[in-house]
């Protein structure tokens, strides 16, 4: 059954417009300090902090700098940041604008998702009503001198290209491959210059913690991991869709509210995120514990977790850039190494060997892609080991 019920989400209560009018009367220091009070971190996936980020680009001194919307949204089973933009876009806008005031950025782009392409004439809309309102365009809401605007701009559907600076290359017409980092896009990012790069949900969340005060999202989730967050759930539930719960909430108690009680695991953060078996399930969603830029896929008590691991490695395989030799050789081998255990023909100390390997390749890929794509397989063969040796056993 598919739940999004937006009109219960704390996004709906808020006001277009009121965050950033009250903003637009603070300075971008005071911007910067209430974000850092509110604790916001990103909600894109790696929970760097908001304000840090701004503040760093806002220190640079550059008459062009550019605030990006990461709306690539590529992760498996994260939609929530459609949902978002479907519902709540002038929201999110009104985010990126506050951003744009806090750094001193006169320019804004939002790197769509491909296959979000229906949305782009929609977003258009909104954009050309904010112009006529003011809230775009040169002296925004009448301040002199604050001139931002925003431009969409498409993407092609590479997962990669959700990465921050492989997002940039793509945004510069160039094949969408990370760049060394440092420099950070905070001092060189699009055309060489300062660049906030953050997610849907976290411009949104900004004119909701201007709106309703810093310690109105403080107070909510952990202290390490403050305020709501939204979440994408599919798999075996009853309840599919896009749900906010407060950080720091109990897998069982997120499970409970999908009716996914009966769950062997559950998938947190996508694929490239760790696979939670049933034990652990008191453990909570929270940057310092497991860690999510919002896909909770529930696996039921039936599923074979070496086709779950398989499907993972089959993805990565396809979206690696290739740039970099333990992502492009390493996904292949674990991928090989699946088929083997699949097969039956996998000894413990092949299964050791490829566990380093999926080890070496989270310290030595270049970015978060290689980096994060064996969680899922070293999390399900050693959390499932007893499932996934059965086959082998019998059959060496
Ligand atoms: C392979 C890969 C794909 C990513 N895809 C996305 C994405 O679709 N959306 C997103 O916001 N962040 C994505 N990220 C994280 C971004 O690099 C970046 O950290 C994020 O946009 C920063 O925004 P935030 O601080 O608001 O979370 C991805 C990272 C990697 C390594
Ligand atoms: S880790 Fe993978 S996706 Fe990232 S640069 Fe290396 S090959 Fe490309």
């Amino acid at each position: 059954m598919r739940t999004t019920d937006t009109s219960k989400m704390t996004f709906s209560r808020v006001s277009p417009g009121e965050g950033l009018k009250k903003a637009l009367k603070m300075t971008p220091e005071e911007i910067i300090d209430l974000i850092t009070a509110s604790g916001l971190k990103g909600r894109g996936g790696a929970g760097f902090p908001t304000d840090l980020k701004w503040k760093l680009a806002a220190a640079v001194k550059d008459d062009l700098k550019y605030v990006v919307c990461n709306a690539d949204e590529g992760e498996p089973g994260t939609f929530k940041d459609r949902v978002i933009l479907t519902d709540f876009a002038d929201l999110m806008f009104d985010g990126m604008t506050i951003g744009a005031r806090a750094i001193g950025a006169c320019k804004g782009i939002i790197y769509l998702r491909g296959e979000y392409a229906y949305l782009r004439s929609f977003l258009k809309g909104k954009l050309a009503e904010r112009r006529n309102d003011g809230l775009l365009g040169k002296n925004v809401l009448g301040i002199a001198g604050f001139d931002f605007d925003v431009e969409i701009r498409m993407g092609a559907g590479a997962y990669i290209c959700g990465e921050e600076t492989a997002l940039i290359e793509s945004l510069e017409g160039q094949r969408g491959e990370p760049r060394n980092r440092p420099p950070f896009p905070v001092n060189t990012g699009f055309m060489g210059h300062p660049t906030i790069v953050n997610n849907v949900e976290t411009f949104t969340w900004v004119p909701c913690i201007v709106t309703k005060g810093a310690k109105w999202f403080f107070d909510i989730g952990t202290e390490r991991s403050t305020g709501l967050k939204m979440f994408s759930v599919s798999g075996d539930c009853g309840k599919h869709g896009v749900f906010e719960f407060p950080m720091g909430i109990t897998i069982q108690e997120l499970l409970e509210k999908v009716d996914g009680t009966g769950a062997k695991a559950v998938q947190a953060g996508g694929a490239s995120g760790r696979c939670i078996p049933a034990c652990s399930f008191g453990r909570t969603i929270a940057f310092e514990d497991v860690p999510t830029g919002g896909s909770i896929i529930v696996i039921g008590p039936d599923r074979d977790m070496l086709k779950v691991a398989e499907n993972f490695m089959e993805f990565f395989l396809d979206e690696s850039c290739g740039q970099c030799t333990p992502c492009r050789e390493g996904n292949a081998k674990l991928l090989e190494g699946i088929k083997l255990l699949q097969q039956g023909r996998c000894s413990m100390k092949y299964l050791r060997e490829l566990c380093k390997l999926g080890e070496t390749m989270q310290l030595a890929s270049k970015c978060g892609l290689g980096q994060s794509s064996p969680n899922a397989f070293l999390s399900i063969v050693t959390k499932f080991k007893d499932e996934i040796m059965g086959r082998t056993e019998t059959a060496l």
